[in-house]
């Protein structure tokens, strides 16, 4: 194994290697594009002249770039290559070198190969393979080199040098490259794991990133869309957590804004000595109905209420104490929400921009920036004229939801010197973050190397596909529906009779992990931009892809080592002495699904789509089972009692227990010893 000194240095080498290689590609890019194709008629003969020489100093300068690059390339394979056995790699990226190199080799003239590998979907054509002999042999064959992708397959194998990933490859077909991965790697990674006692996460560049995720408005319930946020992005953040990126989980609670002035007006009349008296508000949602009837209704309280607000983007004392009231009762309720579904947040709502706002509105009118639009002031973004602006200051002289999105964007970039902003919301704001990126970018504030990303997710219905919805056609509360699942994660167990062998605290454990397990992994599961039905029923079926299924299935999984009485701290003393057991081929089966863990959440965090890490987990599971079925881990005769314990299985099972186990943690579940 590298030190840990030994691989921060290869990792930044990598990384300058890599930057470079991008510099040096646009470089090149640009000179190709410079270079005289097109010929005018007209020209005269010096101008020509010219023109060639120009030409020829072009394609000099191309052809060190390319050796450039080539250079820098064999530098990051070198760490692929020293990371090849030690650490937590990806099979997708390892090999994508691999055949990078072998390529690049075969045709030095193609400057930027495509290099296809794909995950076999059938063991008859290898583990993996490399599909690129097809494009290239057509790239070639349209530069005048007729060739067929056969023979460029057999060119590419003739460069490819060994590996300690790859056992060998063979030519298929058209030409495909069938691609066999070494047990020997499978071992040696899934040792380190066992010997790590968790699953290690493959390296990746570290970046400060800013994940803003379930967001609900002060006074106004929280309801299901803020739970679909809260759930994905406690697993976004849960995941790049895990990667070793610095993060920073923002509730951007919407506590600001017009609707406070009516409620500290109502405060004002219903508690009138709010200032020595705590108010008793039990129901902050009757209260702000309350509120809202008396501001549509009376137009002498509209005026008061609107007075508040000003009072309070002035921080009037009073006013301040009275608005700080209401949102703490919406926070208590909050915190319950957070503490039962295990989420941690950090509160940064709207108020905390006012002064923000401030500012940033000076700058982009300094900038010139700013539109009059009917009184208002508005700001288009990069394309002018394309979609719609923002409102950024209103004819009444407020701020607007956009505002504060631009002053917390310029802040979390500049203050908070976030590389990475994600934001969680329902996809009906999409066009919002859209023109937000586009106007940060307009303004200056968001730079080339910045990622924004808006995660967006579709709408929650009832089981009569139409919005979830209570009977008498309210939103659903959050509190009220995780004590609907509770109830029925009680009656799921107890339907398995699993009252009768858990203690009374056992039994309290598993249903609490059934009821948020089953409610997070069935949003998580489901493509987030689709719109997904909301059933008990369905989620706590312990058949098929759910969560109660799966926490089952790893408990199983724990107990087969606790039936042979082996500790997970043996079994970790044991991984270094006993070669984990990849002969049969279900072993090796099981073992090629664990090793595609790096790929699975490496894929995660390119689109933040969180579905493929849920199948994953069943194909894991799965895959388990069909080896379960075929390997004996631990015989016993017929009177029970333990005769021959495989260790080399035993490995292998605590290593799937392991995979599950961090699967679970990214998904935000809690397994449980018993259940
Ligand atoms: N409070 C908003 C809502 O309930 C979501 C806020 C999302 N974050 C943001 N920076 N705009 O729709």
């Amino acid at each position: 194994m590298l030190s840990k000194k030994d691989m921060d240095l290869f990792n930044e080498r990598a990384t300058a290697a890599e930057r470079e290689i991008f510099g040096l590609k646009q470089q090149l890019e640009s000179l190709q594009r410079s270079i005289t194709t097109n010929i005018p008629s007209n020209i005269t003969k010096e101008e020509f002249e010219k023109l060639q020489q120009e030409n020829a100093k072009l394609i000099h300068r191309i052809t060190i770039l390319k050796r450039t690059v080539e250079m820098q390339r064999d530098k990051l394979d070198n760490k692929m290559e020293l990371f090849g056995t030690a650490d937590t790699i990806s099979i997708k990226d390892n090999l994508s070198a691999v055949f990078h190199k072998a390529i690049s080799a075969a045709y030095p003239d193609i400057l930027d190969p495509p290099v296809i590998v794909t995950t076999s979907t059938n063991p008859k054509f290898g583990d993996y393979q490399c599909n690129s002999a097809m494009p290239l042999a057509q790239q070639l064959s349209s530069s005048g080199t007729k060739i067929n992708p056969r023979d460029v397959a057999k060119e590419i194998m003739s460069k490819l040098k060994v590996s300690s990933v790859i056992k060998k490859y063979e030519i298929a077909g058209a030409g495909f490259i069938n691609i066999y991965l070494k047990r020997e790697f499978g071992q040696s990674v899934l040792c380190n794991w066992l010997w790590a006692g968790e699953v290690l996460p493959p390296y990746v560049k570290k970046k400060r990133v800013i994940v803003d995720f379930s967001s609900p408005n002060i006074a106004k319930e929280m309801h299901v869309g803020h739970l679909r946020s809260t759930i994905i992005g406690d697993s976004i953040s849960r995941l790049l957590e895990y990667l070793g990126h610095d993060v920073l989980r923002l509730n951007h609670v919407g506590d600001w804004g017009t609707q406070f002035g009516m409620l500290i007006a109502h405060l004002q009349d219903k508690f009138p000595n709010y200032l020595t008296i705590t108010p008793p508000i039990e129901d902050l949602q009757t209260f702000y109905k309350e509120s809202k009837t008396r501001f549509d209704e009376d137009e002498e309280f509209k005026k008061r209420a609107y007075k508040c607000v000003i009072k309070l983007q002035a921080f009037e004392l009073n006013i301040t104490k009275a608005w700080k009231m209401i949102c703490d009762v919406s926070r208590q309720e909050l915190e319950k929400v957070y503490t039962r579904l295990d989420i941690k947040l950090i509160e940064r709502g709207e108020s905390f921009y006012q002064k923000y706002m401030e500012s940033i509105v000076l700058e982009l009118e300094s900038k010139n920036m700013l539109e009059e639009d009917n009184g208002r002031k508005i700001m288009w973004g990069e394309k002018h004229g394309n979609g719609v602006p923002l409102t950024i200051v209103k004819s009444d002289g407020g701020f607007t939801y956009d505002t504060s999105d631009m002053a917390a964007i310029k802040h979390r970039v500049e203050k908070e010197r976030a590389d990475w902003l994600i934001y969680v919301t329902d996809a009906g704001q999409s066009l919002h973050f859209q023109t937000i990126r586009s106007c940060a970018k307009r303004a200056g504030i968001l730079k080339s190397f910045h990622r924004m990303d808006h995660v967006s997710f579709g709408a929650v219905l009832g089981e009569d596909k139409k919005k979830f919805k209570t009977r008498s056609g309210d939103t659903v509360k959050l509190s009220e529906l995780l004590d609907e699942g509770l109830k029925r994660a009680l009656q799921k167990l107890r339907e398995k009779e699993r009252d009768k062998v858990l203690s009374q605290e056992e039994l309290k454990a598993a249903q609490e992990s059934v009821a948020y397990g089953c409610i997070k992994y069935a949003d998580l599961l489901h493509n987030r931009n689709h719109e997904y039905v909301f059933s008990f029923d369905k989620m706590l079926e312990d058949k098929g892809n759910t969560a109660v299924y799966l926490l089952y299935a790893l408990t199983r999984i724990r107990s087969i080592a606790r039936t042979a009485n082996i500790t997970k701290d043996e079994l970790r003393q044991r991984s270094h002495e006993v070669p984990i057991s990849l002969e049969h081929e279900k072993e090796w089966k099981l073992a090629k699904v664990l090793l595609k863990f790096p790929d699975v959440i490496l894929g995660v965090t390119e689109d933040l789509y969180l579905n493929p890490l849920c199948e994953f987990c069943y194909e894991v599971s799965c895959a388990f089972t069909e080896f379960y079925d075929k390997c004996y881990c631990v015989e016993k005769n017929q009177s029970g009692e333990i005769i021959k314990i495989n260790m080399g299985r035993l490995l292998l099972v605590e290593a799937t227990a392991l995979i599950l186990e961090k699967c679970f943690n990214l998904l935000g579940l809690k397994p449980v010893a018993q259940m």
